[in-house]
Order: C-alpha cells, then sequence, then structure tokens
C-alpha cells in the first residue's frame, strides 16, 4: 500500500471548504472547544506575564536605597504562580484536547464506514482496497494529530506573537525595531531552507512507499518466487530500493538537521543584538543622558524583560512554517476523507418499490444491454428466461461477460437499456434487499471472514439451529472435515490458523448456501483453483445445492453445464449459441467444439 500525500495536488483544492468543514467538526464538540480555547488563552496570558515579574524583581535588587527584599520576593512569588498556573492549564489544555479530537476521529471513522457500507458494489471495483483502507486509518490519524495538536499550537503561537509584542512595545519602542531586520531574515531563511527540504520528504516518504509495494508484491507472491527460483534476483533488486529509500532518508534528515541549528543561529544572534542595544540604551539611562519617562530610557528589568519576550516572539515565527506544513497535509488528508464521504451512495429504491415475498423464482433477462461505463458496451442485447426451478449454464471466453450478467441480477448494476423481472415483476420496482435475499451466491473466490467456522456457515441465515447448520455441513459433505479439526465447528479461521485448503474452504461457503432458503442459486465458477478430487466432492454438493431452485451457472466444466435446462453461450458480450445441451450439440457450432475439444 503506497501512501501518496500529492495525489490531489492535480486539481485545485478547495482548502477554504474543507477549513469550514473540519471547522464544523471542531464547532460540533463545542462544550469542549470553547473551554479549550478559554484554556490556550489564559494558559498564554499567564506566561507571558511572568517575564514582567522578573522584570521588576531585578529592578527591586538594583533599587536605589540596596535590595528592596519584600518587593524581590512578592515579585518572584507571582512569577512563580504564573508560571506554574500557567504549566497546569496547558496540562488540562492538552487532556481537553486529545479529548475533542478522539472524539472527532471516532465520528469520522464511523462516518466513512457508514458511508462504505452504502455505496454500490461498483465503488469497490473502481477502488483499490488498500487506498480505502490508507483513507480509514493513515489520513484520519493525519487529521487526529493535527487537530490535536497544531490547533492549538496556532491558537498559541498567534497569541504570544501579538501578546510578546504588545509587552515590548511597552517596554521600549525603540529595541523593537531591532525585528525590523532579524524577523524577515529568520522567516525567509526557514521557508528557503523549508522549500529544499520539503521535496525531499516526499521524495522519502515516495521511496518508502516503493519499497513496501515491492515488499508487498514480493511476499504475496512468495510461491511464483520460488518456484522459478528467482530468490536472487528479487532480494537484490530489493537491496537496490532499500538503498535508495535509505539515501533519500539520508538527504531528507540531514538537510532537516541542518535548519535546526541555522535556526538557533539566527535567533540567539537576534537576541545577543537585543542584548547589546539593550544595554546600551540602559547605560546611557544609568548615566543620566536619557531621563526617566522618555522614549529611550530603560532599566535593568526592562532589558531583562525584553530578552525573554524577544524569545518567546521568535520560537513560534519560526515554527509558523512547520505548521502551516502540518495544515497541508491534515487538509489533503481531510480531502480525500470528504471526498469518501461524498461519493455517491446506492440510490434509493424506488418509491413504488415492492417488497418481495414468497418468491416463486421465475427470472427473466429481457433485451438488456450495459456497460460499465457509457464508452464500453459490455453486454449487448441478452434475452433469456428461466422458470421456477430451471437451470441456466452461462457459457463462454473469459471476459465474455458472464459476470456481467450476475452482476446485473443481483443488481449491483443496472442495466442500461432492457429489463429483469421476477416472477414478473420488474426488478427495478422490487426492494434491492429483498431481490439479494432472494439469491443465495457462490462464487469463485470464497469469502470467509476471521471467525469460527460454526458463525461462517450460520452467516448464511442468522437464525439457524445448531442442527440446521450441522445438516448443511452434512449437505455439502464438510462435516466429516470439521468434525476432525481441534475444536470441530468452533474452529477459528484465520490467515495464520488450521490449513484449511482452497476446496474446503469452498465446501464451508456452499454449506452457507445450504442454509439459506433463497429460491434463487449463483454460482460464478465455483469449482475453479480446486484438485479434480475436490471438484467431485464440490459438484456432488453444489448438484444437491441446485435442487429446486432456479439456478445460474457459469462453469469451467461443460460436465456441469450438460444437464443445464438452458444454456447461454456468450461472446464478447452478445448471445452467439442458446439451446439445451442436445440442441446445441445438433447445432454445431462454438459449444459443440467446446464440448468436444474437452471430451474427445
Ligand atoms: N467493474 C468493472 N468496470 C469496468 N469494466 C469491467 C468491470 N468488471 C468487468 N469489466 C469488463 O467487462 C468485461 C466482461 O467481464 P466479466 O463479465 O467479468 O467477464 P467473464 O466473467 O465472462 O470472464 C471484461 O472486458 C472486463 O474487463
Ligand atoms: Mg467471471
Amino acid at each position: 500500500m503506497t501512501k501518496n500525500n500529492n495525489t490531489s495536488s492535480a486539481k485545485k483544492r478547495d482548502n477554504k471548504g474543507i477549513m469550514l468543514r473540519l471547522g464544523g467538526y471542531v464547532v460540533s464538540q463545542w462544550h469542549l472547544f470553547v473551554p479549550a480555547v478559554i484554556f490556550t488563552l489564559l494558559s498564554n496570558q499567564l506566561s507571558l506575564m511572568g517575564p514582567r515579574y522578573s522584570g521588576a524583581a531585578l529592578d527591586a535588587i538594583e533599587a536605589a536605597g540596596g535590595v528592596d527584599f519584600p518587593t524581590v520576593w512578592s515579585n518572584v512569588a507571582r512569577m512563580i504562580i504564573c508560571y506554574a498556573a500557567s504549566a497546569l492549564l496547558s496540562y488540562v489544555l492538552a487532556v481537553i484536547m486529545i479529548h475533542l479530537s478522539q472524539r472527532i476521529i471516532y465520528k469520522m471513522r464511523r462516518q466513512v464506514f457508514e458511508k462504505l457500507n452504502t455505496l454500490p458494489v461498483g465503488y469497490f471495483d473502481t477502488h483499490p482496497t488498500g487506498d480505502i483502507i490508507s483513507h480509514i486509518s493513515y489520513d484520519i490519524d493525519t487529521i487526529n494529530s493535527t487537530l490535536s495538536h497544531d490547533l492549538v499550537q496556532v491558537m498559541t503561537s498567534v497569541y504570544t506573537v501579538v501578546g510578546s509584542l504588545i509587552f515590548m512595545w511597552q517596554i521600549s519602542k525603540p529595541m523593537i525595531l531591532i525585528f525590523v531586520f532579524t524577523v524577515p531574515v529568520s522567516i525567509l531563511f526557514t521557508r528557503y531552507r523549508s522549500k529544499k527540504v520539503r521535496p525531499l520528504f516526499r521524495a522519502r516518504s515516495k521511496k518508502y512507499g516503493e519499497l513496501n509495494g515491492y515488499a508487498e508484491e514480493m511476499l504475496s507472491g512468495a510461491r511464483s518466487i520460488e518456484a522459478y527460483g528467482r530468490q536472487d534476483v528479487i532480494s537484490e533488486r530489493f537491496s537496490r530500493r532499500n538503498e535508495d529509500a535509505m539515501d533519500a532518508y539520508y538527504k531528507a534528515e540531514y538537510n532537516a538537521a541542518l535548519l535546526f541549528p541555522s535556526i538557533n543561529l539566527i535567533n540567539n544572534f537576534s537576541i545577543a543584538m537585543v542584548a547589546i542595544f539593550g544595554g546600551i540604551l540602559y547605560m546611557y539611562s544609568q548615566n543620566g543622558t536619557f531621563a526617566a519617562g522618555s522614549m529611550l530610557f530603560i532599566s535593568l528589568g526592562g532589558v531583562a524583560q525584553f530578552v525573554q519576550y524577544s524569545r518567546k516572539f521568535a520560537g513560534p515565527i519560526n515554527e509558523f512554517s512547520n505548521i502551516l506544513h502540518e495544515f497541508q497535509s491534515a487538509f489533503s488528508a481531510a480531502e480525500r476523507v470528504f471526498r469518501i464521504l461524498d461519493e455517491e451512495s446506492e440510490p434509493r429504491d424506488a418509491e413504488d418499490a415492492a417488497e418481495l415475498k414468497n418468491v416463486k423464482g421465475d427470472v427473466e433477462i429481457d433485451s438488456v444491454s450495459f456497460g460499465y461505463t457509457p464508452e464500453k458496451q459490455i453486454l449487448k442485447n441478452i434475452s433469456v428466461k428461466a422458470s421456477a426451478g430451471q437451470t441456466v449454464a452461462i457459457v463462454g471466453p473469459t471476459g465474455a461477460g458472464k459476470t456481467t450478467v450476475i452482476n446485473l441480477l443481483m443488481r449491483f448494476y443496472d442495466p442500461d437499456t432492457g429489463v429483469i423481472r421476477i416472477d414478473l415483476v420488474p426488478s427495478l420496482k422490487i426492494k434491492r434487499a429483498d431481490l439479494r435475499l432472494a439469491y443465495t451466491m457462490v462464487l469463485q473466490d470464497t469469502w470467509l471472514f476471521h471467525g469460527t467456522v460454526y458463525e461462517n456457515i450460520v452467516y448464511g441465515r442468522e437464525n439457524a439451529t445448531e442442527d440446521e447448520v450441522k445438516a448443511a455441513a452434512r449437505a455439502a459433505k464438510i462435516d466429516s472435515f470439521i468434525e476432525s479439526l481441534p475444536d470441530g465447528y468452533n474452529t477459528v479461521l484465520s490467515d495464520d490458523g488450521v490449513n484449511v485448503s482452497k476446496g474446503q474452504k469452498q465446501l464451508i461457503t456452499i454449506a452457507r448456501a445450504f442454509l439459506s432458503d433463497a429460491p434463487m442459486l449463483i454460482l460464478d465458477e465455483a469449482t475453479s483453483n480446486v484438485d479434480s478430487r475436490t471438484e467431485i466432492q464440490i459438484q456432488e454438493a453444489m448438484d444437491s445445492l441446485m435442487r429446486g431452485r432456479t439456478c445460474f451457472v457459469i462453469a469451467h466444466r461443460l460436465s456441469t453445464i450438460k444437464n443445464a435446462d438452458t444454456i447461454l453461450v456468450v461472446k464478447d458480450g452478445t448471445v452467439i449459441e442458446q439451446g439445451s445441451h442436445d440442441e446445441l450439440i445438433r447445432l454445431g457450432g462454438f459449444y459443440s467444439s467446446l464440448y468436444n475439444s474437452q471430451f474427445s
């Protein structure tokens, strides 16, 4: 799974819209956000007061009639109280912000997940699972850290910069002049460096993404790699990517590491200037050249305060470009998350959509044409009829459109033209949920979830009894295998758990299908990918599964197909032959040559 932070930069991002929308989440937690703002202001105000008291204490030490101890102590005490209270408040603030961001993140994750549940199957056909997962985890995490750290940081920075400026203005107007020179230098320098460093970090995550992607590809192909004996080549290629990633890492970190000392140097330089200039002003104030009350007059405490405020002032200014960057990545993460939330859900059922009750199982596909995209038509004018209990087999080369027919039956997609009827009712007029429940599907890709064997079978009908589950397993001829497992029906199926073969997995999904009392059955290449002995076993299980149901069967093996009531031969989306086995053999066309090639 490669994480790409910059996919969105192709389109101009609506930063304002995203900010407002994120702001909406924050405001929805106003009972946390309002105290957070108040605490931020208070905590910063208190911390800004500190230097005042330390300055006053210094002035009292230097008082004309010797050290004025009572004033010194009271100012020192106030200073300590201010700093302590500020620290306490920022601790409470941090806790509040963690709560705030957690609530928002929780809400966002739930919204995304609920959204995913309403999206049509087509969305998942066109969006890689890895990307979707990275939106739920990585992107939402990015938003999380921005909300919990950077938001307060911004408020703090602004308050500190403005507050320090006001205090410094009150202490000595001439000394502020120094910043007119130093601040632009440090801002320009930071921006210059960040401009240089940021692409290096981007390159770094790109290289890491490539490395991960390569590793993932190789791991999933371990079997083939070993079979072809390509380990050496593979590991050499991996080393090369690994080195690239190392280089990119070093370059990014090295240049970033340079930034900090340089900025520090500039800051310290400006503080030295403040001290020197302050010292000179102080000297002339002492010997009476600058009268008390004049703009140039400054006390020793004043100089000390000024130095402290200038430190406070410089910090956030240098941080600012970093924070801006954090916000940028949070915005692009939010954009990707919002894009999912804005996806079109599967359209609602039509107003007059009927419930489907006591389905007999007559299915009719009537002159249906369909394309996944307007440019490319996949199915062209397909018609076929299956009365209740009949079997329709669909035969044809890979890519002919067989699975597409199934997608339309299940209403994962709807036809462009033509109608599909169930018990004579057009499927668009039936509630989707009812329609889908009327079908049971067994597909080529078995889907078992992390859970016990029992849970996986009972998924076919949640209210089934234990006896029914066992009967289903018996019907699927998988009962003796399940009983031989260490925990029988309670054995947990997981990636690294017991070794269940592909065929056995398929039999478990067939058992699941047995439980469902749906009147219609879809088998899409359910016996591919298994060995021929298991195939015979699965075949027997499927034959009894098919009994009494209207079936649509796609299979490689023509022996499965022979007994179908209607065989539909599809090529490039068109029905080229249609009829029973005997009729098609007599016809001597595509089907008959296919049949003869398999059984000659
Ligand atoms: N979700 C999709 N989006 C766009 N094209 C698709 C999608 N699914 C399948 N196709 C295309 O539709 C054609 C028919 O596919 P499919 O019905 O799966 O064939 P079959 O099951 O007969 O092998 C293929 O050309 C395939 O590339
Ligand atoms: Mg297919």
